[in-house]
């Protein structure tokens, strides 16, 4: 990115896309935020702003970049305020036919020079960039939850994303303060190839009966010290992006390996979708 103050669209105002927003604000970017659902955009916009203000009240924002970084977000529901975009992030449903569709929109929406850039967790970004007529151009940008915290990105080259590109996003994600990490376009890229069939097995685990879901999520936490057990995790990040990604990888991969633990489709389907829902896994009503 250059010297002159750039404008980052994010599409998607849910947990991904609003802590985007809210990094990309605090690094000094003008920002658009857009979500197809205007109740959805409006928590988003009460969400960063309440963040902000914690952020000023630990000391950890002075008083000036707090209300700078307000400023410079804008909340909108009209897609043609991305017109003068440099860099659009796409943080909206892990649908390949929905994000398809958005791709395709902004492609004809967008200044030619702009960058379309997807924060999915799973799907191929080579297919992503085909709904465009500027696939040089597309590339994942897969930021960790929640984005304000996380210290990882990984950047995800699609078959035609050009270097020129590729330096620039990995220079914007350093920018927002992060190690950045590289991964080749297959199913679930690096860390979600890796993650979700573990958070698959500990469905499993719950599904066979081997253990409560308390004990199994003690276990990884204090075994293997992770921050959170994996069914918490689950929890936390959605089940219905744990499944989506889980059908992503099963599909892509063609390995019965990877198919998603019945308990968990049930879960969707009865709508537990996790914290966002207040229930999930466990209950947080
Ligand atoms: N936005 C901004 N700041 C946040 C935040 C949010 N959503 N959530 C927590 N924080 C901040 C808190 O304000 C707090 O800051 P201070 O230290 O200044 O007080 C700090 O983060 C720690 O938070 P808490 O004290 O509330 O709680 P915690 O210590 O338990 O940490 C956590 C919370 C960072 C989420 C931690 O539990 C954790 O690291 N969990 C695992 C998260 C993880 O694995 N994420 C990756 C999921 S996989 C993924 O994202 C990829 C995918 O495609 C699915
Ligand atoms: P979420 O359900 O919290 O939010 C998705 C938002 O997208 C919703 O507010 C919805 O109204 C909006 N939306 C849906 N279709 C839209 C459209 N066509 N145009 C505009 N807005 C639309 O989901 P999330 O957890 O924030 O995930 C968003 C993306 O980030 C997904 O691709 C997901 O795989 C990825 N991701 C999620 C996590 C995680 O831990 N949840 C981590 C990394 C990446």
């Amino acid at each position: 990115m250059g010297e002159t103050r750039e404008t980052i669209g994010v599409i998607g105002g849910g947990q991904m896309g609003s802590g985007i927003a809210q990094l990309a604000a605090i690094s000094g970017f003008d920002v658009w935020l857009h979500d197809s659902d205007s109740g959805a955009l409006q928590r988003a916009s009460e969400g960063i702003g309440a963040a902000l203000r914690k952020l000023v009240s630990k000391g950890k924002l002075s008083e000036l970049a707090g209300t700078d970084a307000l400023n410079r977000l804008r909340c909108t529901s009209d897609l043609e305020d991305f017109r003068h975009a440099d860099v659009i992030i796409e943080a909206i449903i892990e649908s390949e036919d929905v994000k398809k569709k958005l791709f395709s929109d902004l492609d004809k929406l967008v200044k030619p020079s702009a960058i379309l850039a997807s924060n999915t967790s799973s799907i191929s970004i080579t297919r992503l960039a085909s709904a465009t007529r500027r696939p040089a151009q597309v590339i994942g940008m897969h930021f960790m939850n929640p984005p304000p915290v996380m210290k990882l990105i990984e950047i995800v080259r699609g078959a035609d994303t050009s270097e020129v590109v590729f330096s620039k996003i990995k220079a914007l994600a350093e920018r927002f303060g992060k190690t950045v990490i590289c991964s080749n376009d297959y199913p679930g890229f690096i860390v979600n190839r890796i993650l979700m069939p573990m958070i698959n097995e500990a469905f499993h685990a719950l599904y066979t009966g081997v253990a409560t879901k308390e004990d199994i999520d003690t276990g990884m936490k204090l075994g293997t010290n992770h921050p959170m057990g994996p069914l918490e995790l689950a929890d936390f990040i959605g089940l219905d992006v744990c499944l989506s990604i889980m059908k992503v990888l099963h599909h892509g991969l063609g390995d019965s390996r990877y198919s998603p633990c019945p308990l968990l489709v049930q879960y969707v389907d009865a709508g537990r979708l996790g914290r966002k829902k207040g229930i999930g896994v466990y209950s947080y009503k």
